[in-house]
């Protein structure tokens, strides 16, 4: 773990900050000494996450956001600006996904997740940009799935809709590095958290299948996420641009002769 201190007077929005991983990396920054916007859809999860970072001694706002919606967006970031005064890193983290043969995926469907996913994704870097480029640093990292680059049956809106934010990723990586923003990404593996479980493997068969199938045979944990995260907002990652860091135990690179 890095040590308290290290985000010391940043300002970072996450968004997703309500459940789950994001939850999860709002409080690690918090911990590290950044003061932390988490914003989605549900004030009552957000002010849970507020309340618990205030009692550990931490600073942080609650902000309600549709991320497909740009205003929105435009307002989040203002609120942060008027609380904090500026916005240092963004970790774009809020997602949607369920399982559906592709054959059945609706138009509103397809447009939910991909709008979530890679359209909000886009307007929120959009809006922290200038910002970044004024102040001469950013640090922005987007949560995207290992399959983004191997696709993934059943989820095709999801894979689609990752597979773009890696090419953001990768995009703005390079426009910026010489305003100092770094953009990079995490590709979590299976990581437990309620809301993937009960997207993606609700049923006891469907994780331990799913368990069969990482080398280490158990899934990831939230805070392997959120240590990542730190990381690459950190000084400590200060080269690394560009990136996508999976933390998924091994899982995407097969088994070989070993596959049973
Ligand atoms: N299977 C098939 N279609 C589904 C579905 C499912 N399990 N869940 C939603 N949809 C479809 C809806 O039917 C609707 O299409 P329709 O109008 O043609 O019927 C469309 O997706 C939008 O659904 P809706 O619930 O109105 O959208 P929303 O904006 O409220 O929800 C989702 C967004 C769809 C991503 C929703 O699953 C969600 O909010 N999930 C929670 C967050 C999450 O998934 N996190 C990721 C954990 S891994």
């Amino acid at each position: 773990m890095l040590k308290e201190g290290t985000l010391k007077d940043k300002v970072a929005i996450v968004t997703g900050g309500g459940t789950g991983l994001g939850k999860v990396i709002a409080h690690e920054l918090s911990r590290l000494g950044a003061k932390v916007v988490v914003a989605s859809r549900k004030m009552e999860n957000l002010e849970t996450v507020v309340k618990e970072i205030k009692e550990k001694g931490g600073d942080a706002l609650a902000v309600t956001v549709d991320v497909r919606e740009p205003l929105q967006v435009e307002d989040m970031v203002k609120k942060t600006k008027e609380k904090f005064g500026a916005v240092h890193i963004l970790i774009n983290n809020a997602a949607g996904n369920f399982i559906c043969p592709t054959v059945n995926l609706s138009y509103n469907g397809w447009n939910a997740v991909v709008g979530i996913v890679l359209n909000g994704t886009f307007y929120c870097t959009k809006a922290v940009c200038q910002d970044m480029i004024n102040q001469n640093y950013g640090r922005i990292v987007n949560i995207i799935a290992t399959y983004a680059w191997h696709g993934a049956p059943g989820v095709v809106h999801s894979a689609a809709a990752k597979a773009g934010v890696l090419a953001l990723t990768q995009s703005l990586a390079v426009e910026w590095a010489p305003f100092n923003i770094r953009v990079n990404a995490i590709a979590p593996g299976v990581i437990y958290t309620e809301g993937a479980s009960k997207q993606l493997f609700p049923t006891k068969e469907v994780q331990d299948m799913l368990i069969k199938q990482i080398p280490g045979k158990k899934m990831g944990k939230p805070e392997d996420i959120a240590w990542a995260t730190a990381y690459l907002v950190s000084d400590y990652s200060d080269f690394v641009n560009g990136e996508c860091m999976t933390v998924d135990g091994g899982t995407w690179l097969g088994k070989g002769i070993l596959a049973e």
